[in-house]
């Protein structure tokens, strides 16, 4: 007997009956990027779309993005001082924590704020931690990183993104949490993070190109899909509540990897060169945007991933494509 599965595609209906992956706005995360100053509003050339906000016009942005019906965002800070013990990243007002004072005390619980923790923004030679010997210390690193989250979750931060690759900072970061009561801020591993090419517009935007060498010591090798599991069970034994797969359009092998290794909830970060190779071939006519953003989302969702970090979602959510 010839079976016949079109059956079940003939029409919109029984098409949106059988559909195994559906994406609801709850998903999403919106990062933003936050520079000291007053006023400002700068669109970042790489990214179309996306600026590079001062806290109070951010607060406005993030106003019109709740009333969009996105609740979740994740903040990068930009503009820092840079040292090389990058000190202006765990500062108690530092950019990042005083902004996150700022919205939560205009939006409280009604805005979810991740911070990306990282210092590669506010280091002179743009490495993710404490560089000595062209090498970044781990240890030290790790110590570093602990009081940056502190800081950012004692102004309020819901959630904390370890963006790093340093072993052992999940473990690190949640004892200092615990030991500072802060027993319910959340962690976000970016478990397996790879060195990436699809990070370039993203360092434009947030100044954080090393100046020497590249990250391959630290993040992972794309060649690794074995390792990636690894790395994501170690942060979770280590008490991550959320794995995060980045990059995600070269990586989907990885979210379902994941989605088949634990039982934590997995995300992916669409990252900044994968946003604006759309963006850009969009512009040209060479694609049609919406269909190529949507059938993107979708695939996250399908591999494994219940939590998509992602530049398109104002798009989205504005243009009403879910
Ligand atoms: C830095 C960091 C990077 C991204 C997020 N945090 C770049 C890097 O590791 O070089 C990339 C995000 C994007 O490309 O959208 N820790
Ligand atoms: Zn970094």
């Amino acid at each position: 007997m010839l079976v016949r599965p079109r059956r079940l595609r003939k029409s919109q209906v029984v098409r949106e009956m059988v559909a195994e992956t559906r994406l609801s706005k709850d998903m999403f995360i919106y990062p933003y990027f936050v520079v000291p100053g007053k006023g400002i509003t700068k669109e970042i050339i790489s990214m179309p779309g996306i600026n590079h906000f001062s806290a109070d016009k951010l607060v406005e942005d993030v106003e019109k993005g709740l009333n969009l019906g996105l609740n979740k965002i994740m903040l990068f800070g930009v503009g820092e001082e840079k040292s090389e013990d990058a000190h202006t990243a765990y500062h108690e007002h530092s950019l990042v924590a005083d902004t996150v004072r700022l919205l939560k005390s205009r939006f409280g619980d009604d805005l979810y704020i991740v911070t990306d923790v990282c210092v590669c923004s506010y280091t002179t030679h743009g490495h993710c931690g404490i560089l000595k010997d062209d090498y970044v210390q781990n240890d030290e690193t790790v110590e570093l990183i602990s009081k940056m989250a502190l800081s950012h979750a004692q102004a309020g931060a819901d959630m904390l993104a370890p963006s790093d690759m340093m072993d052992g900072r999940i473990e690190a970061i949640r004892n200092k949490l615990d030991n500072s009561g802060l027993v319910n801020t959340a962690i976000m591993s970016h478990a397996t993070k790879f060195a990436s090419a699809y990070y370039g517009p993203f360092r434009d935007a947030a100044d954080c190109a090393p100046g020497k060498g590249d990250r391959k010591a630290y993040q992972m090798d794309f060649r690794n899909g074995n390792e990636a599991v690894r790395e994501a069970l170690l942060d979770e034994e280590q008490g991550a509540d959320v794995l995060m797969v980045k990059p995600a359009l070269a990586y989907m092998d990885i979210i379902h990897k994941l989605k088949l290794n634990t039982d934590l909830p997995i995300a992916c970060y669409n990252v900044s060169g994968e946003y604006s190779m759309i963006k850009a071939a969009a512009k040209n006519g060479w694609i049609d945007e919406q269909k190529v953003v949507m059938e993107t989302m979708h695939a996250f969702a399908r591999a494994g991933a219940s939590i998509i970090t992602t530049y398109h979602i104002r798009d989205i959510l504005q243009n009403k494509w879910l």
